[in-house]
């Protein structure tokens, strides 16, 4: 953990060791908050404007009021980036409900929302795996039914990703009812000949950024893009299958429980989409 880290917290940029929060903070009692993270590249940002406005909607879906502009956003965004000199990595914000006493109903009106962002040094664009393609596990999705708002909650993601771990695989993706949801911190796609395909959005995931921006770089390339559930063995039987999140641009998949994906190499539609990706990302930089 670098503790020479500039955090940002309720107005302040402070080094790591006095960021403090109060226990009585309802993130850190109910997890009662959102997150949000975006990439950066070359010390800029990657599609923020999509990473703010999900953030404004997850925030309005449980009653926070958003405590900044989109301008004032970006504006300490930039500030925090500049501060820690980072080149390549992600930005993590979080917003939650505040400090009050303990008690389940919402505080009083008019109390604070605590609101925290930190940066993360990480290789995103050359990031090696990407060049072998990545192994994966499937694991039960064990979530509420509000998948579509980015909740600090993560318990069920972190057991899936411990699950990864202890497998020694890079994700988990999770299944419901026979069919893939997402992954435990990405969105799940697979490849049947030129279409590809991946869940359509509702309650039960996440509305990935990285998600719709390959959808529109595929469909640019002439690929068809299908959207309907998907089973874990059709995934296995893809000609190709990969995930993308803010944090790994597009990763393919080359192994789920064991078994090769393809050729067990990343498949072409997965690179030319990930090599799509980067540079769109690099072209857009805010
Ligand atoms: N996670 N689904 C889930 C459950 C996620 O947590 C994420 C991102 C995604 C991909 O969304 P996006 O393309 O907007 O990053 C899908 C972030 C990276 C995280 O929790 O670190």
């Amino acid at each position: 953990m670098s503790q020479a880290r500039i955090v940002y917290l309720n107005g302040e940029f402070l080094p790591y060791a006095e960021a403090k929060v109060p226990v009585m903070d309802r993130g850190f009692l109910f997890a009662d908050g959102i997150y949000e993270v975006s990439a950066v590249l070359s010390g800029r940002l990657v599609d923020n404007a999509a990473h703010l406005a999900r953030l404004d909607r997850s925030l309005g879906e449980i009653g926070i009021r958003n405590p900044h502009t989109g301008a004032e956003w970006l504006a300490l965004q930039t500030d925090l980036v500049a501060r820690n000199g980072l080149g390549e990595g992600l930005l993590y914000m979080q917003v939650t409900r505040g400090v009050f006493e303990r008690d389940f109903a919402f505080p009083p009106a008019g109390t604070p929302p605590t609101v925290m962002m930190f940066t993360q040094a990480k290789t995103i664009g050359a990031n090696p795996l990407a060049e072998t393609g990545a192994a994966i596990v499937t694991v039960p999705d064990l979530r509420w039914k509000r998948r579509d708002i980015k909740s600090v909650a993560l318990l069920a993601q972190v057991i899936a990703k411990q699950q990864a771990a202890e497998a020694g695989v890079a994700e988990a993706w999770m299944v419901e009812d026979g069919a893939v949801t997402e992954g435990s911190s990405s969105t799940a796609f697979i490849v049947a000949g030129d279409r590809i395909v991946t869940r359509p959005l509702s309650h039960a995931l996440l509305p990935g950024i990285t998600r719709l921006a390959v959808m529109r770089l595929a469909e640019e390339e002439g690929l068809t893009v299908e959207e309907r559930l998907f089973s874990v063995e059709e995934a296995m039987g893809a000609d190709e299958a990969f995930y993308t999140s803010a944090s790994s641009f597009v990763m393919p998949v080359v192994r789920i429980d064991g078994t090769t994906v393809g050729d067990g190499r990343p498949g072409p539609l997965s690179r030319r989409l990930r090599a799509l990706y980067l540079a769109m990302a690099r072209e857009t930089l805010e």
